[in-house]
């Protein structure tokens, strides 16, 4: 693990360029805690707001997101690297024009790239360059390639529950994070609330720990409300903000993304590429 944090230390101070998209890993602790459903959400809310959003279903082998979409895409990453296709044929539209990119099983491949390979790869991003956002929700937990995700991105938000198993798990990931310097900043959401006093004492008491014991700054996002609208959209697979605009958690989550447009002073993002040859340099 030691070699490793160096190997993500010195990513992390990495310079970006100047390009304008802003690339978010989104992760949590623990699993299930709604990941998923609130990218897909927050990336179709962004678009009827006139970005221009890509997702990149990082999640090995599990992903859902196009499930979650109704979608159907047939590539994934693994069809660039391996059976040269380009990138733009492996990317699958989703409602509102949302963008995804399937890893699949080419996140894995990832590392056993050659110099050549590698190269070829991120001179086919080169046609990704126009995305306002790029979410990447990766799996739950704490592990290599989450934190290399984490690393390789401008911003990281993290997903907790007001459950103490959740809130631990996210704390336990912050604490990671915090300990191999991968960021000193991240930005939590608080889903499946009861109400917003909930969200935000569990907000609170998640800022105290970190204020008090790590060396990273946590900000409030937003609460989503805890919102059987939503599991109704999963079983539908017709996105909440589609099917469902107006219900509690859809609201929360337009809110999310009008906050996130309205931000001020944000440093600019990197581009696609960059994200990539980070990716490259933890992994060789
Ligand atoms: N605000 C909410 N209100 C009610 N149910 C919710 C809410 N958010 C998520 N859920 C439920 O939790 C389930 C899991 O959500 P989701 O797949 O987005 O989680 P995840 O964090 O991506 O999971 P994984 O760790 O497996 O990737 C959903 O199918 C839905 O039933
Ligand atoms: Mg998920």
């Amino acid at each position: 693990m030691l070699d490793q944090a160096e190997g993500l230390r010195q990513l992390a101070m990495g310079n970006t360029s100047s390009q304008n998209t802003r690339i978010i890993t989104v992760t949590s602790g623990k699993g299930g805690v709604g990941k998923s459903n609130f990218v897909v959400n927050l990336a179709i809310s962004l678009q009827k707001l006139g970005k221009k959003v890509l997702i990149f279903d990082a999640d090995i082998g599990m992903g859902n997101d196009d499930v979650i979409m109704g979608i159907f895409p047939r590539y994934n990453i693994f069809n660039v690297i391996n059976e040269d296709m380009d990138i733009l044929e492996v990317m699958a539209e989703g409602p509102m024009g949302v963008k995804l990119l399937p890893g699949g099983s080419g996140i894995n491949r990832i590392e056993d790239l050659n110099s050549d390979e590698r190269e070829r790869f991120l001179s086919k991003l080169n046609s990704l360059n126009n995305f306002d956002y790029i979410f990447i929700d990766t799996g739950a937990g704490i592990n290599r390639s989450v934190l290399a995700f984490i690393s390789s991105s401008d911003e990281l938000f993290v997903i907790t529950t007001p459950e103490p198993t959740s809130i631990t798990d996210a704390y336990s990931l912050v604490k990671a994070v915090s300990h191999f310097r991968i960021k000193n900043k991240a930005k939590i959401i608080v889903n499946k609330a009861f109400d917003y006093e909930e969200a935000g004492l569990t907000f609170r008491r998640f800022q105290g720990a970190a204020d008090k014991f790590l060396n990273i700054k946590l900000e409030y996002l937003g609460p989503i409300l805890e919102d059987k609208r939503l599991t109704q959209s999963v079983r539908n697979q017709k996105p909440l903000v589609v099917g469902y605009p107006n219900s509690d958690a859809g609201k929360d989550i337009q809110e999310i993304a009008k906050g996130l447009i309205g931000e001020k002073n944000l440093k600019e993002g990197s581009g696609i590429q960059n994200l990539f040859k980070r990716i490259f340099n933890i992994f060789s």
